[in-house]
């Protein structure tokens, strides 16, 4: 009589081979459904990235004001000194923004807030921290005016337009009518370039569209708990937030080293009590390439930036294993950075405006 055991010993190794791969596939097929679980309910909340963005508010996105967008974002004759260009605080070379505190502009005048990625901005409900601008062309009509920005005014900047032929004819060619060269026709063009300036095929938008290899284990909690706890309920949508306004500090407000008492976000737009210290939830597309974090940036470490969320805007402290794969999920969130040609800028003319230096209160009021 043979016993159990020694029954086993008989096995074939063909038979073991196969019983072997018989439960590694049982293992395989039920990771498989948890995947195709956490994909769906993902869906349900999150979209990829599309490939292009062929329209902005409704109107087609005309090919020549991209190509002239391109040339005004890299020109750093928009602003008054003749050195900042819109790249100098969101260099698409580091993804999208400065990578400092708070942006540096003209005469080294300190802004109050930290720069945005400008890369899917075109994606997120209206612009800015406190979503002041409706869009991207609104948006664009700021920096180049804002004294600690780029310190030009309109007039300024279509005189210096106006004053290189190359320019002239591109803006004539871009807007098909005579008198094309405008500020706000400048506006338009930039936007017309930020449409261009979107991050397709991170591995988080492959595992939307059915890769289940795209996301590590790790990638893969991060996401479940990024759902369960509630981040998700903010950060939503296919930037994962810039869609919605919330207090930062919705639970316990964040000390005056994070939250600066001085800020009080959307309140100065709507002037509405309950809007105070309300921001934009921020778009978390790439940003694992645009620290330091918060509008404040005050905080360098992604980790970090994870833990004061679960904390001010859940009430809940994550443990370091959460706060690790939360975060290992937020990296899966860097796409295809586009490959940008540097422009070859038409040259100044004897009549350009020159390049003006000065801190504003020293300036001359000659315009
Ligand atoms: C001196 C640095 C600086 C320069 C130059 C600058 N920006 Fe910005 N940009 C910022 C800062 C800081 C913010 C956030 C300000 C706020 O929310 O109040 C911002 C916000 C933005 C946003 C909003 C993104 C979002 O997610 O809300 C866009 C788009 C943008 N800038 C485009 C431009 C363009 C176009 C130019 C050139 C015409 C430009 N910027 C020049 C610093 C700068
Ligand atoms: C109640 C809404 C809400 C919830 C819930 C929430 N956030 Fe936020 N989040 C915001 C707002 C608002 C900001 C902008 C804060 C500021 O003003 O700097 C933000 C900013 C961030 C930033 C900084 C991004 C940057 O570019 O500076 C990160 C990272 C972030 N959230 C991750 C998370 C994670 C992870 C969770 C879950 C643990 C979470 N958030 C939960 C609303 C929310």
């Amino acid at each position: 009589m043979h016993d159990q055991a020694s029954r086993e010993n008989e096995m074939t190794p063909n038979a073991v081979l196969s019983s072997i791969v018989a439960s590694s596939l049982l293992v395989a097929a039920s990771f498989a459904h948890a995947d195709a679980a956490l994909r769906e309910r993902a869906n349900a909340l999150f979209k990829p990235i599309p490939e292009r963005v062929t329209e902005m508010n409704g109107e087609k996105i005309v090919e020549a004001q991209v190509q002239l967008g391109r040339k005004l974002w890299f020109d750093p004759r928009l602003s008054r000194s003749h050195l900042i260009s819109c790249n100098n605080c969101h260099n698409l070379s580091i993804g999208g923004s400065d990578n400092v505190k708070v942006s540096v502009g003209h005469g080294w005048q300190r802004g109050p807030r930290n720069s945005p990625t400008v890369f899917n901005a075109v994606f997120n409900v209206a612009q800015f921290w406190d979503g002041r601008a409706a869009d991207l062309k609104e948006q664009a009509t700021g920096p180049l005016q804002a004294p600690v920005e780029m310190n030009n005014t309109p007039a300024r900047i279509e005189a210096t337009l106006r004053s290189i032929p190359e320019y002239v004819e591109e803006f004539t060619k871009a807007f098909g009518s005579a008198n094309a060269v405008t500020f706000d026709n400048a506006a338009r063009a930039l936007a017309a370039f930020e449409t261009t300036l979107i991050t397709p095929n991170a591995p988080f938008d492959r595992f939307l569209k059915g890769d289940d290899n795209a996301l590590t284990a790790e990638q893969k909690e991060g996401l479940r708990l990024f759902m369960d706890t509630g981040c998700a309920s903010c950060h939503n949508g296919v930037n994962l937030g810039g869609q919605a306004y919330f207090p930062f500090g919705v639970v316990k407000r964040p000390g005056a080293d994070i939250l600066p008492e001085n800020d009080k976000g959307r309140f100065a737009v709507t002037n509405t009590a309950s809007d105070e210290y309300v921001f934009r939830a921020s778009p978390l597309r790439n940003v694992a390439l645009t620290p330091p974090y918060f509008h404040s940036g005050e905080v360098w470490d992604l980790e970090q930036a994870v833990a004061i969320m679960g904390d001010s805007q859940l009430g809940r402290e994550l443990n370091d294993s959460e706060v690790r794969a939360i975060t290992a999920f937020l990296h899966s969130l860097t796409g295809e950075l586009p490959q940008i040609d540097l422009p070859i800028l038409p040259p100044s003319s004897p009549s350009t405006p020159k390049p003006e230096l000065d801190l504003p209160g020293q300036l001359e009021s000659s315009d």
